[in-house]
């Protein structure tokens, strides 16, 4: 099986699962950390090199109040308390997202988990929190126009490879494979630049109950699909 060096997923259909328990949606999120970690301990056991896991966009702001500081708590906890764990597992931590908003203990507990895991090879686990795609594109937009303002940088100069390497993905490899569980076909404003070329894979199994299995699914159907960018031929995916 070809493995995806780079894969992220829409971790979708928390609620959804809790209320088909009789539940409230808080439990569907707090399983959906039970989730996450087999999935990061999934990834690195099959060698995906970076894995990218949508936890919170900027439009989740707009869900009630409570649900909103239940989803902040949850992620708080999961730096907190999985930040040792990782470590002593090669996992390198970072989040992407727009830091300009969060609240100052946030930050500096994901500054920790950063400065902590920076060295570390095994598997880059990229947090995708408080982002989206259109808002990481639009400060990608005004560092530019800085750094042209400044003098620093020639219009002509604003290439794909620029924008790119602004992004808050910027040196990591290409996304190869993109999968949203939950049952929805979209992307909600999550890496709509870095999905260009990257397969798609939509699961109906609601994200509390995502596993190994799940992921090596996903995983093997990329590994059969044609990808052609454009051109007329396969192009060999991946790692080989
Ligand atoms: C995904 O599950 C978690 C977040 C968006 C933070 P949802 O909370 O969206 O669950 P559903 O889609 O309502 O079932
Ligand atoms: C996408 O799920 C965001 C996360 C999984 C963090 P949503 O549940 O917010 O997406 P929509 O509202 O169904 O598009
Ligand atoms: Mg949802």
């Amino acid at each position: 099986m070809v493995t995806a060096r780079h894969v992220a997923i829409i971790m979708d259909g928390n609620g959804r699962w809790a209320t088909a328990r009789g539940l409230p949606r808080s439990a569907g999120h707090r399983a959906g950390v039970e989730a996450l970690r087999r999935t990061v301990r999934a990834a690195g056991d099959i060698g995906v090199e970076v894995l990218t896991v949508y936890a919170f966009s900027s439009e989740n702001w707009s869900r009630p109040k409570s649900e909103v500081s239940d989803l902040l708590g949850l992620f708080r906890h999961f730096v907190e308390r999985d930040l040792r764990k990782l470590h002593e597992a090669g996992v390198r931590v970072r989040m992407i997202g727009n830091r300009s908003t969060l609240a100052g203990d946030i930050l500096t507990l994901i500054l920790k988990a950063e400065q902590l895991t920076a060295d570390n090879g095994k598997l880059q686990l990229n947090i995708a929190f408080n982002y989206g795609s259109r808002d990481e594109v639009a400060r990608v937009a005004q560092q530019l126009a800085a750094e042209v303002a400044a003098g620093h940088l020639a219009v002509d100069d604003i290439s794909e490879d620029a924008i790119s390497s602004r992004l808050d993905t910027a040196g990591q490899p290409p996304l190869d494979l993109l999968i949203r569980t939950g049952g929805d076909r979209r992307l909600s404003n999550f890496l709509m630049w870095q999905a260009s070329y990257a397969e798609l894979v939509f699961t109906d199994t609601h994200w509390p109950d995502f596993g190994f299995d799940d992921l090596v699914a996903a995983v093997s159907e990329f590994s059969g699909r044609e990808r052609r960018y454009g051109g007329l031929d396969a192009v060999k995916s991946a790692t080989g």
